[in-house]
């Protein structure tokens, strides 16, 4: 089991889904160690970046001595056998990964990838040391039904159901909500804050009272250089996850720089 992951210093983590090859991957890691070594305004927070897997090594090694952490956007359960075009955890460990994404909107909703499905991989991340950042969030039609609540409780309560409070610790949560991914349109501080809550109280529920409150709760879904500090504003909000922003290393290290400025 990886280390509990505390709440502060607040997370950055980039997403770079399917972009950027082996050596494109590189160089980008290598723009944004030396933005961080030129100035290091945002040493105040934790960052992670989260490459395709054809990338991890090359980013991997790019990183290395940095204290830039390493992260994959998601894995199979198993650690091994015939689960052709999948990748293990043990694998991802292998290669110097701390975190891996899990549940991702683009997962749940692109390719159709269960809450059970999310928990079991959960489960695999525990297994394997790594740190899972498990998405939750809701879908602009449930938003507007008014049953932003009800998605966020299920996906929460599926995923935790069965962990004990001190393995919970040792895992992230990123509440990011489906419509403001990739669009433009971030959620306001108080949407952000709401599902926070809904999201701590669903913790409670699942692991025991107090446990939602000692587990980092990301925000995600446009985050930017120009709407980070506000996020960070809010004490609910423990870090961000990242996609478009994380790819432009001036942009990303902002947002770190907010973050740190947050405390
Ligand atoms: P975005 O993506 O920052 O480009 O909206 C966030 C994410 O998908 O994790």
């Amino acid at each position: 089991m990886a280390a509990p992951w505390p709440r502060r210093p607040r997370l950055v983590a980039g997403n770079w889904k399917m972009h950027r090859t082996s050596a494109e991957g590189s160089a980008l890691a290598r723009e944004f160690v030396l933005l961080r070594a030129a100035d290091p305004a945002g040493g105040g927070c934790a960052v992670a970046v989260c490459p395709p897997y054809p990338a991890l090594a090359a980013v991997g090694d790019a990183l290395r001595g940095s204290g830039v952490y390493l992260g994959a956007q998601n894995m199979h359960a198993e650690p091994q056998g015939a689960f052709t075009g999948e990748v293990s955890g043990p694998m991802l460990a292998s290669l110097g990964c701390r975190f891996v994404i899990l549940g991702h909107s683009e997962r749940r909703h692109g390719m159709g990838e269960t809450d059970e499905q999310v928990a079991k991989k959960l489960r695999a991340a525990l297994r394997d040391d790594l740190t899972p950042i498990v998405c939750v969030g809701e879908l602009l039609a449930e938003r507007e039904g008014g049953k932003t609540a009800e998605v966020l409780v299920r996906q929460v309560a599926a995923a935790y159901s069965g962990l004990s409070a001190e393995v919970a610790r040792t895992t992230v949560v990123a509440y990011e909500p489906v419509w403001a991914i990739g669009t433009g349109k971030v959620a306001t501080t108080e949407q952000a804050r709401d599902a926070h809550r809904v999201i701590r109280s669903t913790l409670d529920q699942v692991l025991g009272s107090g446990s939602g409150g000692q587990i980092a709760i990301l925000y995600g879904g446009s985050v930017n250089a120009g709407n980070a500090a506000t996020l960070f504003a809010e004490a609910d909000i423990d870090g961000a996850l990242v996609g478009g922003a994380s790819l432009e290393p001036a942009s990303f290290w902002k947002i770190a720089a907010a973050a740190a400025a947050a405390g």
